[in-house]
């Protein structure tokens, strides 16, 4: 039927006949060049094209079930104009040039032009042109350096290991080709090219004004998203190409990584030291080093006697051990190295087109590399992990996998490597490097989460990879790769972040204190620390060879402040977790700019609205770290609106500008008026069990709620139905405040014995009268933070009235 509906209309189209109808795609044929236009979910346009034929419907970015959806297309046709509607989103296609339009909902213009049948070039490649609007900013693409906004750059897209990056560098370790724009006004598109090829971005670098995205190969296969808000977009790429998981809740923790702690004993003695020093922490990660020649899956037996043992011992610690595990496998025949002979058994190793292994030197010297792009490869490297994952390890590294190769000039495989793609619903088929580079690394962790979660169905994966494709947020945390101990770092650190988290992965941190290069100052590690604490991967990490980088280095003032946010971290946990609970099923991300939380604050100023310099973790926290880190002069920050709090003191700001003096023991933290955060006890681990009350901190404004949610942070309990979420809200009136307690969801029953209520903004010094489950309830006062103080059982649903004392 469906087949019939296509043939009928691009033969219509031929005889240029009139008339409206229904279908679940449009297809059109002009001069060679095939043309596909449908509409997967709400919101969204998917654009096909091709010379004879359409490009193949597969995808490593987009799984099968959300590309097969197609809702349905109304059609009207004038004489050379074909206009496409389905819901909230539009198409106009001019027949003769196949061009197409997009439209949003209700027929506004969100992106003209782009491709057309001259957009595809007789070799293969592809170049597509659009207009951009004047008062478009432009975000996404990973992590990206240079500026914040990506309008007015170039990018490209190729997976390369960047070791010391700086601005200029690109490409860098990740493709993920989607950008959204948005508008002085807070509109937003989206604009996702899945192709996998080197492709280049470049918005109106080249050309004022004028978006351009051209490739060597590959499809012209694209998705413009509709919004009308960021927030929206993101929504709708994450129904495209999925959402991160639920970490496991250790995953939060800080995670203490070093190249590396070389022996069993001194393994421990980071442990032992992060507890004396009471630096609350939940992983230590092993390098290269503890392998024996550095062969991923073998263990140094004279360094590292007894994993398990290892393993055990830190974990009683509540530190967990994460490993890294390179794909370059070495290329060791006869050596009884179980990789290698395994992988060969079974034929899985890349192949120069004349049949022989592809080798390249990488940290085990000559080294082969599976060829992920198989099912098969992906299984057996899967189970590799079996005998890590039963001494006890609980996470794993994948570094170099853009895959890097030392000591040539491009740096990684020649192009001309065979990849036998058998996967998905590709057709099986072989292709050459230059096709699967980009998507090695989103491949290599793929395996690698898919192996922990049939090792151990019960226990979340935790994978770490430095390069991947779109999609790959469903399987890995990333990280930004080799940086440098610089303030100019630190702060491209900060948008790479936020641009990561606006390009479908939250699960993101860099180096604290740096990678390489000179070590950092005392108050730069500090700095770097402060920051951290609230991104949403917090590991600290430095290079071979570099004088220790531990938060105990330095003196005393700097540690005590770097044990301050460190613990800050802590406490905030339920805050944090709440979040990323939220992300795995809305895929928006932990850490926010500004304008996501607030798009009209674009329309406030010509620096993003502040956007630049600030940024939120979650819905409610923003921080302001100085425009230049290293600068003691003062500085303004403008706020989204008025009666903001500061978090650290509780109290309410006047106004919406606050003039700050930096101070190194400092990182200011505003609170949106409205929120309720959960916060918890302090403990040294998430594996350790606070004790006492939960912390409910409400700072009264518009629009007041907040939400719990705790699970076992570890199991899949969570998915039957071992969870609590809980909503919260709050209401204000003349004679004070009720917080009401929306009916609790889920089975899990959380460590609290009772909540303690902090209403901030409190101005009266007499307590209020207060009502909990209609009882009478004692309060107290904290004038110094202007805070009543409420304690009530646990609320598994119903009120608290407070009423300030007549
Ligand atoms: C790469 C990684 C770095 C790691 C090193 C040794 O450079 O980016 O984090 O320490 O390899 O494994």
């Amino acid at each position: 039927m469906r087949r019939n509906s296509v043939l009928a209309m691009v033969a219509l189209c031929a005889a240029g006949a009139l008339h409206a109808e229904t279908m679940d795609r449009m297809v059109l044929s002009r001069g060679g060049v095939v043309l596909e236009v449908s509409a997967p979910a709400s919101g969204i346009m998917r654009i096909r094209m091709g010379r004879g034929t359409l490009p193949e419907d597969a995808s490593w970015a987009v799984p099968a079930a959300a590309r097969r959806t197609r809702l349905p297309l109304n059609v009207t046709r004038g004489s050379d104009v074909l206009q496409l509607s389905a819901a909230h989103i539009g198409a106009r296609i001019d027949m003769r040039t196949l061009r197409v339009d997009v439209l949003d909902g209700v027929g506004k213009l969100l992106l003209a032009d782009l491709a057309g049948r001259s957009a595809l070039s007789g070799e293969g490649g592809f170049r597509m042109r659009g207009r951009m609007s004047g008062d478009d900013h432009v975000f996404g693409l990973g992590d990206k350096t240079g500026t914040f906004d990506r309008k007015g750059g170039a990018y490209t897209m190729w997976n390369s290991d960047t070791y010391k990056f700086t601005q200029a560098t690109d490409p860098l370790y990740k493709t993920i080709p989607f950008f959204m724009t948005v508008s002085d006004r807070g509109q937003a598109y989206g604009l996702f090219l899945d192709n996998t090829w080197r492709t280049t971005f470049d918005f109106g670098k080249t050309e004022r004004g004028m978006l351009s995205i051209s490739g060597e190969g590959g499809p012209v296969d694209y998705y413009v998203m509709a919004g009308p808000a960021p927030k929206d977009v993101l929504q709708q790429y994450a129904r495209l190409t999925g959402t991160p998981p639920l970490m496991p809740q250790w995953a939060l923790g800080f995670q203490q990584s070093k190249w590396s702690y070389k022996t069993d004993a001194e393994v421990r003695a980071i442990a032992q030291r992060l507890r004396s020093e009471r630096m609350p922490s939940d992983v230590v990660y092993m390098d290269i080093d503890y392998q024996d020649r550095s062969r991923p899956f073998t263990v140094n037996g004279a360094t590292f006697p007894d994993m398990r043992k290892l393993a055990t011992d830190l974990r009683g610690q509540g530190i967990r051990l994460v490993l890294i595990t390179d794909p370059h496998v070495a290329n060791a025949p006869g050596q009884g190295y179980a990789a290698y002979d395994g992988g060969a058994a079974r034929d899985l190793f890349l192949k120069l087109p004349g049949g022989q292994y592809y080798s390249g030197d990488v940290w085990p010297g000559a080294a082969v590399f599976p060829d992920f792009s198989r099912v098969q490869a992906r299984r057996w490297w899967g189970d590799l992990y079996a005998g890590f994952v039963g001494d006890g390890v609980a996470g794993f590294w994948n570094d170099m996998n853009e895959p890097s190769i030392f000591n040539v000039p491009s740096k990684t495989m020649p192009l001309d490597v065979v990849h036998r793609i058998e996967s998905d619903d590709f057709a099986p088929r072989s292709t050459s490097h230059a096709e699967m580079h980009n998507v090695y690394g989103q491949l290599n962790s793929r395996a690698t989460y898919e192996g922990l979660a049939r090792l151990q169905p019960d226990v979340r994966p935790f994978v770490l990879t430095r390069a991947t494709y779109a999609g790959g947020q469903r399987y890995a945390a990333t990280w930004t790769g080799d940086n440098v101990s610089s303030w100019q770092h630190l702060k491209t650190g900060m948008q790479q972040l936020v641009n990561l988290g606006l390009s479908g992965f939250s699960w993101v941190g860099n180096d604290v204190g740096g990678y390489a290069g000179e070590p950092p100052s005392p108050e730069l590690l500090t700095r770097w620390f402060q920051l951290g604490a609230f991104m949403p991967l917090f590991r600290a990490h430095a290079e071979t060879g570099r004088p220790d980088q531990e938060p105990w280095v330095g003196d005393a003032v700097q540690v005590e402040i770097r044990r301050r946010f460190i613990s800050e971290r802590y406490r905030l946990l339920p805050y944090l977790y709440a979040t990323a609970e939220e992300n795995s099923r809305s895929g928006i991300p932990l850490l926010r700019p500004v304008f996501l939380n607030f798009p009209s604050v674009l329309a406030n100023g010509d620096r993003l609205g502040g956007s630049e310099d600030q940024f939120m973790v979650g819905g409610d926290l923003l921080l302001a770290p100085s425009p230049t880190l290293e600068s003691p002069g003062d500085y303004n920050v403008e706020l989204p609106g008025k009666d903001w709090y500061d978090y650290w003191t509780g109290r309410r700001l006047d106004g919406k500008s606050q003039t700050v003096k930096p101070d190194i023991a400092q990182l200011p933290v505003y609170v949106r008026p409205g929120a309720i955060i959960p916060k918890q006890p302090l403990v040294q681990s998430t594996a350790f069990v606070p004790e006492g009350r939960l912390e409910l901190h409400v700072y009264p404004g518009a629009d007041c709620h907040g939400d719990l949610y705790a699970d076992d942070g570890i199991s899949m309990a969570y998915q039957r139905g071992s969870f609590l979420r809980q909503h919260i809200r709050c209401e204000e009136s003349q004679s004070g405040l009720k917080i009401l307690f929306e009916q609790r969801e889920g089975s899990w029953r959380p460590w609290w014995s009772g909540v303690e209520l902090y209403i901030h903004g409190w101005e009266s010094d007499a307590p209020p009268e207060v009502h909990a489950f209609g009882a009478a309830v004692a309060a107290s006062v904290d004038r110094a933070q202007k805070a009543a103080l409420i304690q009530v059982p646990d609320m598994v649903n119903g009120s608290v009235e407070i009423s300030r004392s007549r």
